[in-house]
């Protein structure tokens, strides 16, 4: 079944430290360009008309980075959610957070559920930000819940399937994840939203996170529209042609 426009597109901002040691930069500098880069794609993403977009911002592995660097992060987390809403609003962006929040100092805590308040009516794209996210982490949580259901009695054995695990799932208010970008030449998924990959096109481009433009946007698109997602059945069957 081919569609053009995926509905929801997955990144792995991969590359900042990279783009930064290339110009003589210090990593944070890296960030700051690679949140400049989100921007962007952020908007281009709204005015195609792509239903959702969820980026990997903090891995539950990033806590093994320097301090220096964390804080880095955390700070300029907080200045985007301080200064950088207003485009939110004029783009029709809903923000919201996924991920353990509970590890974060209260104060971004705060700004993270204000922003996510401030925009929840906002329709033309759901922008989904993972901080301290692992897809380990969501499978975890999600098995926890489901287990107190039960436990509860609110939930019945025989009605656990996939369809009612992807409920309990973080991203269990967005639509299926149909593309998966990873940028500066990784070729893995590393813990990013492993449920929610299952059918997901995969592309993986050199470019460095900062770099990534419209233009290597389009790129990711015109490779998604070309491709036949089959869901496990046969071109003829899904073209309504069986030859058997
Ligand atoms: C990976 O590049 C990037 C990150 C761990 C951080 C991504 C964060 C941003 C782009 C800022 C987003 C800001 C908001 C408010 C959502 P890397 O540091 O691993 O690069 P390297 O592999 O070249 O060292």
């Amino acid at each position: 079944m081919k569609s053009s426009i995926p509905r929801h597109i997955a990144i792995v901002m991969d590359g900042n430290g990279r783009w930064a040691s290339q110009r003589g930069l210090s990593r944070a500098e890296g960030h700051k360009a690679g949140l400049e880069a989100l921007k962007s794609v952020i908007k281009a993403c709204a005015q195609r008309g792509i239903k959702a977009l969820t980026v990997f911002a903090f891995s539950t592995e990033n806590w093994g980075r320097p301090a220096s660097e964390v804080r880095q992060l955390f700070d300029l987390f907080l200045h985007a959610l301080t200064h950088d809403t207003q485009s939110l609003h004029e783009n029709g962006i809903r923000l919201r957070f996924i991920g353990d929040l509970t590890a974060f100092e209260p104060a971004l805590q705060e700004k993270m559920r204000e922003v996510e308040q401030a925009t929840q009516h906002h329709q033309q794209l759901t922008l989904a930000v993972a901080v301290n996210y692992g897809g380990h982490w969501d499978i975890v949580q999600a098995t926890k819940q489901i287990a107190a259901a039960v436990q509860a009695g609110r939930l019945q054995l025989d009605d656990i399937d996939a369809n009612s695990m992807e409920t309990y799932l973080s991203t269990h208010a967005l639509p299926p994840l149909d593309l998966f970008i990873r940028t500066s030449g990784e070729q893995r998924i590393s813990n990013f939203l492993n449920w929610q990959l299952a059918y997901s096109e995969l592309f993986f481009t050199e470019t460095l996170w900062p770099d990534f433009d419209d233009a290597a946007l389009q790129q990711a698109l015109a490779q998604y529209a070309l491709r036949e997602r089959r869901y496990g059945k046969t071109s003829e069957q899904l073209s309504g042609v069986d030859t058997c």
